[in-house]
């Protein structure tokens, strides 16, 4: 089987010789960013498949923000390279990959003073897939897209936080992309907007856009995303198909039982690791299967009330990924 998968705890690190099998909109190699003595990106291998919803988790100050501007050639790498839409992105030459690309990352410098509309024209006009005439219908469009039009012509500095973003992302919405960048894209949106944005996300993959999007939000990314890398500390700790990952994570049973400590007694006595949590008994899945695992209960008169299938949710995975870190470079 072809896997893309890499988790990289111990000795299980990919390897070269593993290419991808899937054309890639964007990669970087050994991408490393460093500001004074902050070591802000270090080392980073990430694959951004075609068509792929990326999600790019990480806590605060784990280099999504930078891997992301060096990415689209907004910073430029202390060392390492960057391939956007198949073209290297510290060259001239991605100049021509750059219109394909909408992005919405920090500080998208829209002018205070201006309408919210005014200011995507402005960005419209800079826009060389776009000709002039096709300018407000695609702006407004745009502010269609992301529910600003109520909010389109007043001034951009009385603007909440919420109606920035939505902003932000109209601009990078202006005419239809390969790929789409977003960097936080729910900071500062409430329920509504950042299901708007899961909306917006679903479409622009349905349409066969490729999309990176960065968030802290484990629950968002497990939710639109159909890949993920996990940032910690300027490094990437996993990245692969979203599903993998999560079954990557050790399959287990949970197991409802009052005779809770003999059923971890006795599993244990027959090789299958089990532990007690606040939720039941949880019988590691990686030896045995799920019959054999109930066979050896119900055989020892272990009264078992319910056994489930136990999901790794995407947070599981973030915490067994960030303790390894933490064991692996102590
Ligand atoms: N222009 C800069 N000058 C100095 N240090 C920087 C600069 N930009 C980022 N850093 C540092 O690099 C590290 C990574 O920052 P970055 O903004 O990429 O993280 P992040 O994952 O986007 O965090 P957050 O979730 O808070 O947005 C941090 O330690 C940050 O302080
Ligand atoms: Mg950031």
């Amino acid at each position: 089987m072809t896997s893309t998968t890499s988790v990289e705890s111990g000795a299980d690190v990919s390897s070269e010789a593993s290419a991808p099998a899937v054309p890639l909109a964007a990669r970087t190699r050994g991408l490393r960013k460093v500001y004074g003595s902050t070591v802000a990106v270090d080392h980073v291998d990430l694959d951004i498949p075609q068509g792929a919803v990326v999600g790019m988790l990480g806590p605060n100050g784990s280099g999504k923000t930078t891997t992301i501007r060096m990415l689209l050639g907004l910073v430029r790498p202390t060392e390492g390279e960057v391939e956007l839409l198949g073209r290297p992105s510290s060259s001239t030459a991605a100049a021509h990959a750059l219109p394909d690309v909408g992005a919405l990352v920090e500080g998208p410098g829209f002018h205070p003073f201006l309408s919210g509309r005014d200011n995507l024209l402005r960005f419209a006009a800079a826009e060389p897939r776009l000709a002039s005439a096709g300018i407000p219908s695609a702006v407004d469009t745009a502010l269609e897209r992301v529910g600003l039009t109520g909010a389109a012509r007043r001034r951009y500095k009385g603007y909440s936080l919420g109606m920035k973003q939505r902003l932000g992302l109209a601009s990078a919405l202006l005419v239809p992309r390969k790929m789409v960048v977003l960097d936080e894209p729910t900071n500062g949106l409430d329920p509504a907007g950042t299901r708007e944005i899961r909306r917006i996300v679903a479409e622009l993959h349905a349409e066969g856009v490729t999309v990176l999007v960065s968030s802290h939000l484990l629950a968002e990314v497990e939710a639109t995303c159909t890949h993920v890398a996990v940032l910690q500390a300027g490094n990437v700790v996993a990245q692969g198909e979203l599903a993998e990952l999560l079954e990557s994570g050790n399959a287990a049973l949970l197991v409802r039982t009052p005779d809770a400590d003999q059923a971890v007694e006795v599993l244990r006595e027959n090789r299958i690791g089990a532990r007690l949590t606040p939720d039941g008994v949880r019988a590691d899945l990686t030896a045995a299967e799920a019959p054999r695992v109930l066979q050896v209960l119900v055989g020892a008169g272990v009264a078992v009330h319910e056994a489930t299938r136990a999901r790794t949710g995407l947070e599981d995975l973030f915490a067994r990924l960030t303790e390894s870190t933490v064991e692996g470079s102590g």
